[in-house]
């Protein structure tokens, strides 16, 4: 116990969080842990916002909103990361693209875009003016989170957000970007250029208002071949990357595509930090291909939350064992499911947070 006369002590020097220290290659006990969507429909207490602000854009456009939302899941599983609650086409309306987000539907955009013209009328991202609720939601969860934890910010990729403003909304066949992509390659390259360089300020914007790490969706990258991935989103991904090291050199990047097994040395070659790997590639074969300087986040089958505690805990070892000690972020392979079992989730954190290399 301190002397009256004598000053409680400032935290000293504020660790930084075990996620950094991770990424960093830095010696650490445990593999830090958070989940893709782990803020969303599978929590009661989102639910409960949902009935209260219907519009989805409401609930990731308000500040208030925005912060509750994202704390949601830090309050009861205290997980290593907390992600900002907001979606990869929340830039759009921003870039003259009008969207919304329809529950039991998904993405729609109400004008997709076709032609040059349509590509034309695409304005460059400015996220001050467009999304001050982001930055302003970021600085608060900073504050709030205090360096226990890292604060996650996320965009999409060129190729990814292309395909929903091409597409109009989620896909099966990509058909009508192939189309473009193969017989106006132009016009799509127009139009990744001008997401490229929107989406690089935009994780810059994210950084100068508290995210400590950033992570770029590229989800239906591997709707490419490889042939494809090499002209239509590599390019742009190294780009954003390069981009960004100029102003945030330290900023940790992280790359996800949803079933990149036959991508994964390809998706090193962006320059990124992290490689996000989904669940149909061994973790033991996915840190092989990426090589030591990379570290790699997941990659449990989010079904697996659907399975018994013992089940759950032996995916999670199994992971934890393949990926090795350290430079591993413990994640899914892809966003939590809706209808996984909250005490599930629970029962993930306790096990991952109870870790030690
Ligand atoms: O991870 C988190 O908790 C942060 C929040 C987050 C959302 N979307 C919220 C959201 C993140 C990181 C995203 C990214 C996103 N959005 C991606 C990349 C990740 C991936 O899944 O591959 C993509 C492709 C989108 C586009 C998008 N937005 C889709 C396909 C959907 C699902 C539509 C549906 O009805 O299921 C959305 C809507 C969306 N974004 C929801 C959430 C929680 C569900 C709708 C709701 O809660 O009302």
């Amino acid at each position: 116990a301190l002397i009256g006369t004598v000053a409680e002590p400032k935290t000293a020097s504020v660790a930084e969080p075990l996620l950094l220290n991770a990424v960093r290659g830095e010696n650490v006990e445990r593999p830090p842990v958070w989940l893709m969507r782990q803020a969303g429909r599978y929590m009661k207490s989102y639910q409960t916002i949902c009935e209260k602000y219907p519009s989805f854009r409401e609930r990731s456009e308000n500040v208030d909103l925005v912060v509750e939302i994202s704390l949601q899941p830090w309050n009861v599983f205290k997980p290593d990361g907390v992600i900002l609650f907001s979606d990869i086409l929340t830039p759009l309306s921003g870039m003259n693209i009008p969207f919304d987000i329809v529950k039991g539907k998904g993405p729609v955009i109400f004008n997709p875009l076709h032609t040059a013209a349509d590509v034309d009328q695409v304005r460059e991202f400015v996220p001050e003016e467009s999304v001050p609720y982001v930055g302003k939601s970021l600085t608060i969860l900073r504050k709030e989170v205090d360096n226990k934890a890292a604060v996650l910010g996320f965009v999409g990729a060129p190729f990814t957000l292309a395909s929903y403003v091409v597409e109009g909304g989620s896909s099966k066949h990509f058909s009508k970007i192939k189309r473009l992509a193969f017989s106006e390659p132009k016009v799509l390259h127009a139009l990744l250029q001008k997401f490229a360089t929107s989406m690089a300020k935009y994780i810059q914007y994210q950084a100068k208002n508290g995210a400590q790490a950033v992570q770029i969706f590229d989800s239906w990258a591997t709707e490419l071949s490889p042939v494809d991935f090499e002209e239509f989103s590599l390019p742009y991904l190294k780009q954003i990357v390069d981009t960004v090291r100029k102003t945030h050199p330290n900023l940790p990047l992280i790359l996800y595509a949803s079933g990149s097994g036959g991508l994964l040395e390809r998706l090193a070659l962006t320059g990124v930090d992290v490689v996000s790997l989904d669940w149909t590639v061994d973790m033991a074969e996915g840190r092989r291909r990426l090589g030591p300087n990379l570290a790699v986040q997941g990659n449990v089958d989010p079904g697996v939350l659907f399975g018994s505690k013992e089940f759950i805990t032996n995916r999670i070892n199994d992971v934890v064992r393949k990926a090795g000690k350290g430079k591993h972020i413990l994640n899914l392979g892809h966003g939590i499911i809706v209808g996984t079992p909250e005490e599930n989730v629970a029962h993930f954190f306790e096990v991952a947070k109870g870790i030690r290399y």
